[in-house]
């Protein structure tokens, strides 16, 4: 995956990525590093096979990859990480050789995955995949996080 390769050696991946690393190492919810990034992508992947979505696999991977890449920002700003980074996203998917349309609809995707608003169908298949990553049944702080109970995953289903 050439271009997948081309985003995990962006530097502002890089530096983005290792930066939030340090700031979420003592959070006890949920974090945002590259095990989180990759089990959405493969989650992606499987529920694209088993749904017959038709999406790429760079499309996918690339995708996931940047899903949270505003996270750092909204530690910051406290303002929502996903409209910025769908701007952080876009700029690192130019870079990366993706054209316009690609780029447009992952960035579209990319800034609707985490609220109830509309989103493209790879958004859905990305917002889902993100859920469903979340491993809340073994999770020691599920009675503090702020999910609703009804969103928090009761076992495995992926
Ligand atoms: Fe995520």
């Amino acid at each position: 995956m050439e271009r997948v390769d081309l985003i995990i050696n962006h530097p502002d991946f890089i530096r983005i990525i290792t930066k939030l690393k340090k700031v979420e190492k003592n959070r006890e919810f949920c974090i945002h590093d590259l095990e989180h990034l990759l089990n959405v992508a493969r989650i992606m992947m499987i529920k694209n096979l088993e749904e017959n979505l038709g999406f790429e696999k760079e499309i996918i991977y690339a995708t996931a990859l940047l899903h949270d890449i505003g996270k750092l920002h909204q530690y910051k700003t406290k303002e929502k990480h996903a409209p910025y980074g769908a701007i952080l996203a876009a700029g690192i998917l130019r870079d990366c050789r993706f054209n316009e349309a690609e780029t447009a609809m992952m960035a579209q995707a990319i800034k609707t995955h985490s609220d109830d608003e509309a989103t493209n169908p790879l958004g859905e298949l990305l917002r889902t995949s993100d859920k469903l990553s979340r491993n809340c049944f073994l999770c020691p702080a599920r009675d503090k996080c702020n999910w609703d109970d009804k969103k928090k995953n009761k076992g495995v289903t992926i």
